[in-house]
C-alpha cells in the first residue's frame, strides 16, 4: 500500500480504479489520469491558476444550451474535434476524407429538386456546384443524398440570424439519380469567424489566435449500402486555408471556383454574369 505523494501521484490514483470491470471505462481512466498528472506536473499551476481553468470550464458549461454548444467548439479549436473525426474515418480506398461537422448543421432541411437555387436572401457572389457521387470503381450512385449547409456573404448561418435571413437559407438536401450527378446554384462562400463571445473566443484572443475559418461549403453525402461523409469544400485560395481555426482543412477538399464570362450560360442559370462554377466529385466506401 502507498500513500498519495508527487512522484507516485498516478500510480496512485490509478490503483482506486483496479476493479473497474468495464475494460474500456478503465483503460481511458487511467490513460487520463495518467495524462492529466504529467500535464500538472509539467505546468506546475499555482492554486490561482488551478482555479482559473476550474472556473473557465464552469463557464463553457454554462455557455451551453440547446442552440450553443461551447465545449465542442472548445474541442474544435484545440483541434480535437478533427482528431477524432480523422481517427475515425481513415480511409483506405479514394473515398471522399471526412472533416468536422461544426454546430451549423439542421436535421430535416428542404429537400430540394436538382439545379434549385439555395440562397434565399440574393447576396453575394453567384455560384453554379456540380458534379457526381460516384463508388470507389467509380460507378454513379443513384439515389446518394446530397445535404449540403454555408454560410451567407456576411459570413452567418441562417440558424445563427433567425431574424435576419430567411429560414433555410443556403441549406437544402439533394438526391442523385441514375447518373450520380448532381447540381444546384448558390453563392461562392466567405470565409468567416466561428463564435468568440464565449469562453472560448477569451481564450483564442488571450493566446494571440485568430477566430477564423476559410471559406467552404458543409456536405453530409449518403447512400444506401455506403459509409455516410460528413465533409466541406474548401474554396481555393481563401484566406485562412493554412490556419483554419478548427483545424478542419484538408489538401483534397480544396476546389477552384472557376469565374465564367457567359451570358447566354448566366441567363440560362438566371444567373448576373459572370458567375462561379465549382465542380466536385464524391466518391463513398461501400459499408
Ligand atoms: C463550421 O464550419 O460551421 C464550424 C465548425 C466548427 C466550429 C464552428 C463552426
Ligand atoms: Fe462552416
Amino acid at each position: 500500500m502507498q500513500y498519495f505523494s508527487e512522484e507516485h501521484s498516478s500510480e496512485v490514483v490509478k490503483q482506486q480504479y483496479k476493479d473497474c470491470k468495464n475494460l474500456r471505462l478503465k483503460k481511458i481512466m487511467e490513460s487520463a489520469i495518467n495524462h492529466l498528472h504529467q500535464f500538472v506536473k509539467e505546468v506546475e499551476p499555482t492554486q490561482e491558476e488551478w482555479m482559473y481553468m476550474i472556473e473557465y470550464l464552469t463557464k463553457t458549461g454554462q455557455k451551453c444550451d440547446d442552440k450553443r454548444q461551447e465545449f465542442i467548439l472548445l474541442s474544435d479549436v484545440l483541434g480535437i474535434s478533427a482528431l477524432v473525426d480523422t481517427i475515425n474515418n481513415r480511409k483506405t480506398l479514394d473515398a471522399t476524407e471526412s472533416t468536422v461537422l461544426g454546430p451549423f448543421h439542421v436535421q430535416n432541411a428542404p429537400k430540394k429538386e436538382m439545379g434549385e437555387n439555395i440562397n434565399y436572401d440574393g447576396k453575394g457572389e453567384p455560384a453554379f456546384i456540380f458534379g457526381m457521387v460516384k463508388d470507389t470503381a467509380g460507378n454513379p450512385i443513384s439515389g446518394a443524398e446530397i445535404d449540403v449547409w454555408q454560410a451567407n456573404e456576411d459570413g452567418f448561418y441562417d440558424i445563427q440570424q433567425p431574424d435576419v435571413q430567411p429560414e433555410m437559407n443556403l441549406r437544402g438536401v439533394f438526391t442523385t439519380i441514375e447518373d450520380g450527378k448532381y447540381w444546384f446554384r448558390s453563392v461562392k462562400p466567405k470565409f468567416y469567424s466561428i463564435p468568440t463571445d464565449g469562453p472560448v473566443g477569451e481564450m483564442i484572443y488571450a493566446t494571440g489566435r485568430h477566430p477564423n475559418r476559410p471559406a467552404h461549403l458543409h456536405y453530409i453525402v449518403s447512400a444506401p449500402g455506403y459509409k455516410p461523409v460528413v465533409t466541406h469544400v474548401f474554396v481555393k485560395g481563401s484566406e485562412y486555408l493554412d490556419s483554419d481555426a478548427v483545424f478542419g482543412v484538408k489538401d483534397s477538399l480544396i476546389s477552384e471556383y472557376v469565374l465564367i464570362n457567359d451570358k447566354q450560360k448566366a441567363n440560362e442559370l438566371d444567373f448576373k454574369s459572370p458567375f462561379y462554377e465549382l465542380e466536385f466529385n464524391f466518391v463513398l466506401e461501400k459499408n
